[in-house]
């Protein structure tokens, strides 16, 4: 089958592209190169262009008949929506729109989405499931529950059928170390600890908050390898090929680690010392987000395989010792 990968010159795009094409299928990335590189698009054809107009769209729909599009492309710093909401609403919501009826015009009907933990906001309870209220926090989680709202219509109108995945945090990198998480702007946490060993003079890690309500006083996160984010996509794909309806499924590893836990595995990943200062909580920032990924497990038959904390960071080390020499 042929599928267009909208933003596969990414960090979690690539990745997919690396497993599509493992799966025989034919792979063409449709990206503007806005936060990925030319050079992570080694699976497939680049079609470069920007979802937000509508002739690149067209052209990169004329080149093949696809069998479905996977759409990871979006601005992502939260921090950044909260300043700049106009670039996020015209790029993640616009540009989706676009794509949407490009979609339309060109009979493709279905779509995996990259949507986020972020639709949900502050969490009610924990582990987050699929129920919980969706309350998004800045314009970042509010453009992905927005782009949602508009695949049920889409679906309900036009029978476009849609997978929207809420990840929570993707972490780790292609085991063979080929491709891994690059981004210019880095606001995650493993990349920015190994960073911080690697270039310590140029990366120096800040911790935000030590005084949580858990047990080290960091922040509790939940992270999910690319290598299984891109597994349920695969499972997303089969199920919507296979008249599977529209639906959102959390994908969650369904441990939480703390930031202490994380720069404890990375010491001893790298076996290094890991030196960091504490800062003031950020807004905005719960303490604690675990999904629940039970709805994923049991419709889509998706388990991820990556659980544990050393090894997501054992695949994220091995690609950053390899940029750094
Ligand atoms: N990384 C995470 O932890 C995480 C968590 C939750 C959700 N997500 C979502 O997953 C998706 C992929 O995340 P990532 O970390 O790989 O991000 P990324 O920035 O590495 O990749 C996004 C890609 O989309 C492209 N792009 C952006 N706007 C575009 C446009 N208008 N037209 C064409 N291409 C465009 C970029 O050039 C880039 O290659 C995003 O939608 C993000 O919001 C990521």
């Amino acid at each position: 089958m042929n599928i267009l990968v909208c933003g596969g010159a990414g960090y979690i795009g690539a990745h997919m592209c690396m497993q599509l094409a493992a799966s025989g299928h034919g792979v063409f990335v449709f990206d503007n190169l806005s936060t990925g590189h030319a050079e992570a698009v080694r699976w497939g054809e680049l079609i470069q262009g920007d979802l937000t107009v509508t002739g690149d769209l067209d052209r990169a729909f004329k080149r093949q008949n696809y069998s479905a599009v996977m759409h990871f492309s979006a601005k992502s710093l939260v921090g950044e929506s909260m300043l700049h909401p106009e670039l996020y609403y015209h790029n993640n919501v616009t540009g989706t729109l676009n794509l949407l009826d490009a979609m339309v015009r060109h009979d493709v009907k279905a779509l995996i989405f990259s949507s986020s933990a972020s639709v949900y906001g502050t969490p009610a309870y924990s582990p987050i499931d699929e129920q919980h209220p969706k309350a998004p926090i800045n314009p970042y989680g509010r453009s992905k529950l927005m782009v949602e709202t508009m695949l049920a219509d889409f679906d309900a109108a036009f029978g476009v059928r849609s997978v929207s995945l809420r990840y929570f945090n993707a972490a780790g990198a292609d085991p063979g170390g080929v491709i891994g998480e690059d981004h210019d702007t880095e606001t995650h946490l493993i990349p920015n600890v190994l960073k911080s060993v690697l270039q310590p003079e140029a990366h120096s890690l800040r911790i935000f908050g030590n005084d949580y309500d858990t047990p080290d006083g960091t922040c509790i996160r939940d992270y999910i390898h690319v290598v299984d984010l891109c597994g349920a996509h695969m499972k997303a794909l089969d199920y919507l090929l296979q008249g599977g309806k529209t639906e959102a499924f959390n994908l969650g590893n369904g441990k939480g680690f703390s930031v202490l836990d994380v720069i404890n595995a990375a010491q001893k990943v790298t076996g290094q010392d890991i030196n960091y200062s504490i800062q003031a909580r950020r807004l905005g920032d719960p303490a604690v987000l675990v999904a629940s990924s039970t709805k994923a497990k049991s419709t889509l038959g998706w388990t991820p395989k990556y659980t544990d904390l050393n090894k997501i960071i054992e695949t994220a080390w091995r690609w950053h010792r390899t940029q750094h020499a």
